[in-house]
């Protein structure tokens, strides 16, 4: 079974699950007339605990998919993915790629006084190092942290929670000074305030999701192809129906969701 795009020239969107949803609605926020199709690895989730290679693996299935389905760009709105994949499906890619790691290391570029630079984000994205690499390659001070426990906390619906606050107050102990924290994870923006109060206030966050949909967006000025009018098809490998629920958490799904079986996203 090949599934056909029901959308002319859309962007593809790509996260292991609910996450990347972050990024596509900064992206729908600036490029409101253009269509998207999103697809949510979810019957694979999470990808912050697997190996890079077995990542890269599904990133290039992914990626392969969306470009046969005749997308005009491809967001990987995942920051595991782009740290371990990024490299392999521009190369592969017939479009432009882009993660969502380089947007938000040049906006931390932007805000940083001091230089002194905290990420957070999944085990793998934080193992690889793409973050610190780039940073230090800056001058920048570098404090990471791999925060495993929070996707959990934000896909069940406890991002305002106290139990959320007491997790992010380990994850950032013991850090130290910075003035910047780049939140290297999509399911962080949503725990947005409970970080704030965990810093101190002039520590300034850097969302990945808004920074990437500023650079898609540049990139991809010109006029959105006649036919698109602002239209999503959500393709997930899980549940639907699962897939739907979680999604209330990052403020639901507009537009379709479609099952997609997990074989359809063999590497070719
Ligand atoms: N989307 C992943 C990321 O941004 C978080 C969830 C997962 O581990 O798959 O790194």
């Amino acid at each position: 079974m090949t599934l056909k795009n029901p959308l002319a020239r859309a962007i593809g969107v790509f996260d292991s699950g609910v996450g990347g949803l972050t990024v596509l609605q900064a992206l729908r926020r600036r490029m409101p007339h253009r269509d998207f199709v999103y697809l949510g690895d979810t019957a694979r989730v999470p990808y912050g605990r697997k190996p890079p290679e077995m990542v890269v693996d599904f990133a290039v299935g992914i990626a392969d998919f969306l470009c046969e389905m005749g997308v005009e760009g491809l967001v990987v709105a995942c920051n595991t993915a782009s740290a371990v994949a990024l490299p392999a499906l521009v190369e592969r890619c017939p479009v432009p790629a882009w993660g969502v790691i380089d947007p938000g290391v040049e906006a931390a570029t932007r805000v940083t006084r001091s230089g002194g630079v905290g990420v957070i984000g999944t085990q793998a994205a934080m193992a690889s190092r793409a973050y610190q690499r780039r940073l230090e390659a800056r001058g920048f001070q570098v404090w990471a942290r791999a925060c495993p426990m929070l996707v959990h906390v934000v896909e069940e619906g406890l991002a305002e929670s106290p139990e959320a606050g007491m997790l992010v107050r380990h994850y950032l102990s013991g850090r130290p000074p910075i003035d910047t924290l780049i939140l290297g994870c999509t399911h962080y923006p949503l725990l947005r305030n409970v970080i704030q109060r965990a810093v101190d206030e002039d520590v300034t966050l850097v969302d990945s999701a808004e920074a990437t949909a500023e650079v898609v967006s540049r990139a991809l000025e010109r006029e959105p192809h006649p036919a698109a009018r602002g239209r999503v098809v959500h393709f997930v490998t899980g549940d639907p129906v699962a897939f739907a629920h979680t999604a209330k958490v990052i403020g639901g799904v507009e537009g379709e969701i479609v099952p997609l079986p997990v074989t359809e996203l063999a590497a070719a």
